[in-house]
């Protein structure tokens, strides 16, 4: 198929049609030309694919599939080849359904525990979300189906999710909210990128030129197609000309009409639409020529992956004296509405339609040591004294009590945020009831964002589950009793609670306006910086094994910024079982004229590890990893300095580190004025080329020369003086030098200055 060819020979009206959905998941065919309508379908934990009674909220019945673990809980795996994993399985699941393009992963950042959509989100953390979600792209379109990174972009909140304006900074734009975009489409080669419904800094999403076209294509080379997020379009013409190439889902013909007249009135170039034609067409070529319908979808064999995969995402809070793993033939109480019906998965459109879900109680079915009680309602926070009181003397008979809990349906979805990050009051009420009447009491918790933990000092040991898929009861089954060591870490940080997070005093925003004041001081960023206790770090989790550091190697301590940094750090199992450690390298710097955290995430990697054994863990850093995003230069940037290069644990738990210096190779030009204070011209050697005559003079004729000496008065010290000189404009000098130098003169050395 020759895509410049086809549109070629289309009409206006034809080429028009071709820009909106046929309905809520095709696009539209053109018999005449021979081009196939294809599907689309929601994901991308698995395949959600209506085939009629459509709606874009999973209200209706999909197709049975298989739920692996949602982004919440893939995240915490730290483990790029799980999320390829992820990606293959529905790759190949898309495959066999005749699906050419699985609208995810949902890749925006976890600004505030409140947001609705967390579950879907991977992380706090800019590289971490790109990184991984970058891998399960990767893997889905190996299988040569597409996949939507979504929603793009600054979309971190439910709340007024289709009206309000993201009101975002450059700076935290770049460094935060678009680089798991920009890894999508750079290293990922995403097929498509879903607008987000939200404005940013005004302007809709699916009509902002800057954002679909100068930042995406222009400056990332993104060569696909953008879809609107279903139901974003606002004006389908200015759309058109922004780069917003598909509207979904169906418009009705009502958006292709405007087009059609709006090409037809010399408001929009037919060019433009030629290019959306053309965009569409080429990606679902793709598709086309590989499309492989006899591809094997062997849900029950998905169904054991995801049981696997859901295990390795678990983290282990707490293990006091090492209550964990429990014992074969120990007598335990199971107790929670969740073990019997799990939560794994959220609402919303990205809700999978299971062919058979396995609880723990199913997964315990052959343990003769297991008794149960329900303990909490899910339809009802408030607490059930009968349950209650089942639930402790079920526990006050056992050798130790598991509970199930975390957060109901209700609590977190697609389309609205949470209002606290509470857990039901019937919940905690168990928590603290049993772990009364059975000291050594676990708590497994199923949720898709972090909660508060009034009960944690009264429990023994805590694992946080997140939404892990259809198969999570079994992998809470072999993490609990140890046939798999956990191995996941927490890719948000948990605050005590909700007032610490950076956000909450302006999450939301007003009516429509969302102002994103915390800047790139996000999750950890903004803990560390306020060095406040949280209740469990970003990138937390134990195992049941230990691990010891040793040996931090660089293979360089000065480098330029256009050099690359090699970092070696040496991990050794020392506990007696086989485990997997996330090895977390953290960059910062110790001095910048810009607010920078104290660390960031700059690289990661997971490495199993048998008993006594040893391994080097690798990584090599770029410029990237030492800049931040420069206003002046619209630019990544680093300062000449030092950074430290921390290797950790968690971002809270810094094993090694060393500094190194790092030379930039860019020269900021700076402008001077007359306004221009000395501070800002002493530090630019061609200002001072110019201005150190004139400096001394200035503190002679002042007298701050004299300041400190016997013969000055006390009030000012040498220090004092020079302080206050650092803070004056040069052209104070005019006015303080008694009549030596005029303004005239200092505005023709400004000019010798910037021309040097
Ligand atoms: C969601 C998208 C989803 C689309 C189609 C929208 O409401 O925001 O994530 O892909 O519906 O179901």
């Amino acid at each position: 198929m020759d895509v410049k060819k086809l549109v070629s020979q289309m009409t206006l009206e034809e080429k028009a049609s071709l820009l909106s959905g046929l309905d809520f998941w095709h696009t539209k065919p053109i018999e005449r030309l021979g081009i196939p309508s294809v599907m689309v379908s929601d994901g991308p934990h698995g395949l959600r694919k209506q085939d009629d009674k459509a709606d874009h909220l999973g209200v209706n019945d999909s197709i049975k599939a298989v739920c692996l673990p949602t982004a919440c809980a893939s995240a915490a795996s730290f483990d790029r080849d799980l999320l390829r994993m992820i990606g293959e399985a529905v790759g190949d699941a898309c495959q066999h359904e005749q699906v050419a393009v699985n609208l995810g992963p949902a890749v925006n950042i976890k600004r505030s525990p409140l947001c609705g959509r967390n579950f879907e989100y991977f992380s706090e953390d800019p590289y971490l979300a790109a990184q991984l979600s970058t891998s399960l792209i990767k893997g889905v379109q190996s299988r040569h189906v597409g996949t939507s990174v979504k929603h793009f972009a600054a979309n971190s909140q439910e709340h007024r999710r289709m009206s309000s304006d993201s009101v975002v900074d450059e700076r935290t734009l770049r460094e935060i909210y678009y680089p798991a975009f920009e890894s999508a489409v750079k290293e990922g080669k995403t097929w498509t990128v879903m607008c987000s419904y939200n404005r940013l800094n005004g302007e809709f999403a699916s009509q902002h030129r800057g954002l679909l076209t100068d930042l995406l294509r222009g400056e990332w080379g993104f060569d696909g197609y953008v879809v609107s997020d279903w139901g974003a379009v606002s004006d389908r013409v200015q759309g058109v000309h922004a780069g917003l190439d598909l509207e979904m889902p169906a418009s009705g013909g009502t958006n292709d009409r405007r087009v059609v007249e709006a090409v037809q009135k010399g408001i929009l170039d037919e060019k433009d639409v030629d290019l959306a034609v053309e965009r569409i067409l080429t990606v679902h070529k793709r598709y086309w020529d590989h499309a492989k319908p006899d591809t094997p979808w062997d849900l029950e064999a998905q169904h054991q992956l995801a049981r696997r995969l859901a295990a390795e995402c678990m983290v282990l809070l707490k293990n006091d004296d090492g209550i964990l793993p429990l014992k074969q033939q120990e007598k335990v109480a199971v107790i929670g509405k969740f073990a019997k019906e799990p939560r794994f998965q959220g609402g919303g459109s990205s809700h999978i339609n299971c062919f058979k879900t396995e609880s723990l109680m199913d997964a315990l079915k052959d343990n003769p040591h297991i008794t149960y009680a329900q303990g909490y309602d899910i339809i009802t926070e408030e607490p059930d004294d009968a349950l209650i009181a089942e639930a402790v003397s079920a526990a006050a008979g056992a050798d130790k009590a598991v509970i199930v809990a975390g957060l109901p349906d209700a609590f977190e979805s697609e389309g609205y945020d949470r209002t606290h990050m509470r857990m039901p009051a019937c919940q905690v009420a168990l928590i603290q009831a049993v772990a009364k009447a059975n000291p050594n009491t676990v708590v497994v918790l199923y949720n898709g964002s972090p909660v508060e933990m009034p009960w944690i000092a009264s429990v023994k040991a805590v694992i946080e589950g997140y939404l892990g898929g259809q198969a999570v009861g079994g992998a809470t089954k072999d993490v609990l009793w140890g046939d798999v060591n956990p191995c996941g870490r927490l890719p948000e940080s948990f605050p005590h609670k909700l007032e610490d997070n950076p956000s909450y005093l302006t999450y939301g925003g007003e009516g429509d306006v969302a102002v994103y004041h915390e800047g790139v001081f996000v999750g950890y960023r903004y803990y560390d910086k306020k060095k406040m206790d949280v209740l469990f770090p970003f990138g937390y989790g134990l195992s049941y094994t230990t691990f010891a550091y040793s040996n931090l190697r660089v293979s360089a301590d000065t480098i330029r910024d256009t050099d690359e940094l090699r970092v070696s750090v040496d991990v050794t199992n020392t506990g007696a079982l086989a485990g997997k450690e996330v090895v977390q390298l953290y960059i910062g710097d110790c001095e910048s004229t810009v607010f920078r955290p104290v660390r960031e995430l700059k690289g990661f990697e997971k490495v199993f590890l048998a008993p006594g054994e040893t391994k080097t863990v690798s990584f090599t850093l770029d410029k990237r990893a030492f800049a931040y995003w420069n206003v002046q230069l619209h630019d990544w940037h680093v300062e000449s300095g030092d950074f430290t290069v921390e290797i950790g644990a968690s971002s809270r738990h810094i094993r090694l580190a060393k500094t190194i210096r790092v030379e930039s190779t860019v020269e900021l030009s700076v402008k001077f004025t007359v306004n221009s204070i000395f501070l800002d011209l002493m530090k630019s050697p061609k200002a001072m080329a110019v201005l150190a005559p004139l400096i001394n003079g200035v503190m002679q004729s002042m007298g701050m020369d004299q300041a400190g000496s016997d013969a000055a008065s006390a009030a000012i010290s040498k220090d004092m003086a020079e302080a206050m000189l650092r803070y004056m404009p040069l052209r104070t000098v005019a006015s303080f030098s008694g009549g030596q130098i005029s303004y005239d003169q200092l505005c023709f050395l400004v000019d010798q200055i910037n021309n040097a």
